[in-house]
């Protein structure tokens, strides 16, 4: 037993289960897909139920304001962030904000972004080969989404420095778990978050910036539906930015980690870079950065052999899901060539993820100029991961580039 059966607890993980939580899925998959959990919430863990389950609007809801106003209590600023963000609400809401965002983020603004992405991370690479070696995750893959999504919003370069830890901490809180430091930080997060970007917004008001900026797009409403009011277009300001920046730091980081384990892959991509596609999405498959998402059941529906009554809380198991040999053949093996690859790492239907052209942009450009220029890349002293069910990545990962 690997802690599947009913030992298994999100809210008290069994040791080991951050470094490896593959076994224990792999036992859920095959023995209690619809697995209920002590606390009377549900983790399901097969590929087909989740692709149902998030494309299904009728039936599943993500609206959180019934989980969150006893996590958070409904004053605090936790609770109007995370129930103002268009990823935990339902049409109409979410429709009226999804499509404010899907339309700003237009193939001109992704373009126009390539370049500077480029040079970000060669200017990255250029360091760590002076120094010939360096912390992977702090050298590197952090350093480069905070860098695209303020460039995105217009956040002065000088500016940017806060936006990590108010992301960290706000993103944090979403954890199963909660200490009261953790909370505590969280709601100064927002409290100064909010404050920063509401001087931003303020500021581009008066003078718009140019075309392929996402912020004066998102003010001047180009949808002709009902625009975002000052609060909602705020607080879906800070989801930007946060859910465009821990995802993404880990999806480079658990991918460089990940050519550097299986040097075959590596050596691969190096002599067949167009490849460097089905990497990325194999990266994105094989240790998906979110591993966890959640749904409400909002009538009575039948899945996976077990039946769910309305207010059922859902954690949908996007790791286990993404390792499911139902779905991939082979499915603990890593390899850039597979095709087809229907992983549900951005998850899928209505809420699947709004920014992943950027995501792939951002992973394509870091992943291949890394593995080029540094072939022989290899993990030094001893590499720590961030110890947290939903977010899987490295917090340190000591490297040598020589
Ligand atoms: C590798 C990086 C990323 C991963 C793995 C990821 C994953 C996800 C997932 C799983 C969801 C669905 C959540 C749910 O409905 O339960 C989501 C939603 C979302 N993501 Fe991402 N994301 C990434 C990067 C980004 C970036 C770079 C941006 C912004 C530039 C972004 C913006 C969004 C937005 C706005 C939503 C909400 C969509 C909606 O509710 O309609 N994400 N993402």
């Amino acid at each position: 037993m690997h802690g599947a059966g009913p030992k298994f607890d999100l809210t008290a993980l069994p040791p080991g289960f951050c470094a490896d939580p593959y076994p224990h899925y792999a036992e859920l998959r095959e023995h209690a897909p619809v697995y209920q959990c002590q606390d009377g919430t549900w983790l399901l863990t097969r590929h087909a139920d989740l692709e149902r389950i998030y494309r299904d609007r009728s039936n599943f809801s993500s609206d959180k304001r019934a989980a969150f106003a006893p996590k958070y209590g409904v004053e605090s600023p936790l609770y109007a962030h995370h129930t103002t963000s268009l990823v935990f609400n339902d049409a109409p809401y979410h429709t009226r904000v999804r499509r404010q965002i899907v339309g700003a983020l237009t193939p001109h603004v992704l373009k126009a972004l390539e370049p500077a992405v480029v040079a970000l991370v060669d200017r990255l690479l250029d360091a760590l080969e002076e120094r010939g070696r360096g912390d992977l995750v702090t050298d590197f893959a952090a350093a480069i989404p905070i860098e695209v999504i303020g460039g995105l919003l217009g956040v002065p370069r000088d500016e940017r420095a806060p936006l990590r830890n108010w992301s960290l901490a706000i993103l944090g809180a979403l954890e199963p778990v909660l200490s009261p430091e953790q909370r505590a930080f969280g709601e100064r997060s927002v409290r100064e978050f909010l404050d920063y970007l509401a001087k931003l917004v303020a500021d581009r008001r008066r003078i718009p910036g140019g075309d392929d900026d996402l912020l004066t797009r998102l003010i001047r409403d180009e949808t002709g539906g009902q625009p975002l009011s000052e609060h909602e277009l705020l607080h879906n300001c800070i989801f930007l930015l946060n859910a465009g920046h821990e995802t993404t730091t880990n999806l480079i980081g658990n991918g460089l980690e990940l050519l550097m384990r299986h040097r075959g892959e590596l050596d691969r991509l190096c002599a067949q870079p167009e490849l460097i596609q089905g990497c990325v999405e194999e990266c994105l498959r094989f240790e998906s950065p979110n591993q966890l998402g959640n749904r409400l059941v909002s009538a009575p529906v039948d899945i996976g052999g077990a039946h769910l009554a309305p207010g059922a809380y859902l954690t949908l198991g996007i790791g286990a899901a993404n390792r499911d040999s139902a779905a991939f053949p082979d499915a603990d093996r890593f390899d850039i060539g597979r095709t087809p690859n229907p992983h549900l790492a951005f998850a899928a239907g209505a809420h699947a993820c709004a920014g992943m052209s950027v995501a792939r942009l951002e992973g394509r450009i870091a992943l291949l100029r890394a593995a080029q220029r540094f072939p022989r890349m290899q993990v030094t002293g001893t590499p720590v991961r961030s110890e947290r069910a939903r977010f899987r990545g490295w917090k340190v990962l000591p490297i040598a580039v020589g």
